[in-house]
Order: structure tokens, then C-alpha cells, then sequence
């Protein structure tokens, strides 16, 4: 059974500032979600195609799962295509280009949930900053209640003093956060060598299973959010 509200949920990967972690997130949220057996479609609109080309190795939960590249001009017709279907997925994961542009505004506020990666560091805590107020003035201006979460991402387990600095001043802004962070891992960078995430690695190891646990924490979060607060329908 599905864990959301609504079917499809809408989840965007939102920061305009390239490599801060969107595509990664986006296929391990995939990849965890689709091994639960739930029915998962990416919006890929990001001209590079990333999720694109990683799917393109996928093997595995290929009816589960199914990427579209889209241009960003064709973005809204296409979502108005998934959220109208008559069986419609679980989940609808959008993966936005790491630059600013209208289509970033327009998938914030057709989500149920925004989701944004940052690495621990000033550059990255300040575009976090600067889409989670774009979110609120979205909410504003249209009446919407979407909320959002910063995803820790990149973090280095001997938490050095720069990271401990980042956490503190993430708090002192008061942005919202998971208490989850995805770890410098080498499963979530081979994803993209492989075509396979975590949850569908078919030779587990003890940095396998650390990964899944990480993600596995990640979508308890998750989900706990969606059984707490009340989301707006999708446009
Ligand atoms: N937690 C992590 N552990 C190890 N490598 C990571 C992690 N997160 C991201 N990476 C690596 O960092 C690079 C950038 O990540 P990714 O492509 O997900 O960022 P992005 O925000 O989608 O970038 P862009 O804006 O260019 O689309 C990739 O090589 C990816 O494999
Ligand atoms: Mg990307």
C-alpha cells in the first residue's frame, strides 16, 4: 500500500546550484521506493539527462519505474499528462537542472513536497536559503501550503569543523531540514556507473547495507511528513 496521500505525491529536487546532490537523490529515492513495490515516474528536466542516461543502464523494476526527459517549455503540459492518466503512478519525482529557470518555479508549486540538497557549506546553505523564500513566495502568491526539507548531502563522517559549522548556522536560519543526511558514499556515485541504486544491488556489502539504512531513514522521514502534515493537491 502506498505510504502517500496522494496518488501520484509530486516530490521535487529543487536547487538552481549544480552539483549539489538533485540527481543522486533523485534515483536513490526511486530506487528505494520502487523496491517497496510502489510505481514511480521521473520528470527529468535537466537538458544533460542524467536520470535519463542512468535509467538507460537500469535493469531492474523497469515496469516500476519510468523516466521521461522533458524540456522545460513542455514541462506543465507533460505533469497535467501523469497527474490526468487513469492509473498514474505512486510517486512523481521531478530532477530540475542545476540552473535558475521558470520551470524550477513551476515544479515547487505543483509539489506536495520540495526536497533540497545541499552540501554542508555556506555556498549551498545560501541557495537553499534563496529557494526555500521563492517557495514561500510561491505559497504566498498562490494560496499554496507546500512545505519543504534541506537534505544534508556530501557529509563527511569524521564531521570536521566546517560541517559542524553548517549544521549550526542551517539551525540559527531556522530551515527546516531532514535529521537524515546521505553520507560521502561510494554505492550512490557507482549508481550512476552501474544503473542499479542500493535497494536493487545484486551483490550486497557492508557499504551497501550503510547506504540502505541511510536511505531507508530518509523515506521513514518521509513518509512520517506526509502522515503529519495536511498537503495541498497537485495542480
Ligand atoms: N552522497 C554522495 N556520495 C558520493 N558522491 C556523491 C554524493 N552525492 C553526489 N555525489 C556525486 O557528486 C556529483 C554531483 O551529484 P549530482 O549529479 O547528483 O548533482 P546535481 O545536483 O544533480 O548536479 P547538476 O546540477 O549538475 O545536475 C556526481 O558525480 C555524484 O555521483
Ligand atoms: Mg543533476
Amino acid at each position: 500500500m502506498s505510504p502517500f496521500p496522494h496518488r501520484p505525491t509530486v516530490i521535487t529536487i529543487a536547487s538552481s546550484k549544480g552539483g549539489v546532490g538533485k540527481s543522486t537523490a533523485c534515483i536513490m529515492l526511486a530506487g528505494l521506493f520502487t523496491a517497496r513495490g510502489l510505481g514511480v515516474h521521473i520528470i527529468d528536466l535537466d537538458e544533460n539527462q542524467t536520470v535519463q542516461r542512468w535509467f538507460n543502464r537500469h535493469q531492474t523494476s523497469r515496469a516500476a519505474l519510468t523516466v521521461t526527459a522533458v524540456a522545460p517549455a513542455d514541462f506543465t503540459a507533460h505533469l497535467k499528462d501523469i497527474v490526468g492518466h487513469p492509473n498514474p503512478p505512486d510517486l512523481v519525482l521531478i530532477d530540475v537542472a542545476g540552473v535558475y529557470e521558470k520551470a524550477l518555479l513551476q515544479a515547487m508549486g505543483r509539489s506536495h513536497l520540495v526536497i533540497i540538497p545541499a552540501q554542508p557549506s555556506e555556498p549551498d546553505i545560501h541557495e537553499a536559503t534563496k529557494i526555500v523564500r521563492d517557495l514561500a513566495d510561491l505559497n504566498d502568491n498562490f494560496g499554496g501550503s507546500v512545505p519543504y526539507r534541506l537534505l544534508l548531502n556530501l557529509f563527511e563522517p569524521l564531521d570536521p569543523h566546517y560541517q559542524r559549522h553548517s549544521v549550526s548556522e542551517i539551525a540559527r536560519l531556522g530551515l527546516q531540514r531532514f535529521d537524515t543526511v546521505m553520507h560521502k558514499r561510494a554505492p550512490y556515485r557507482e549508481a550512476f556507473m552501474t544503473g542499479q541504486t542500493p535497494h536493487h544491488a545484486t551483490e550486497p556489502s557492508p557499504s551497501i547495507d550503510k547506504a540502505r539504512a541511510e536511505l531507508d531513514a530518509l523515506a521513514t522521514e518521509i513518509t512520517d511528513l506526509f502522515a503529519t502534515t495536511s498537503v495541498k493537491e497537485a495542480a
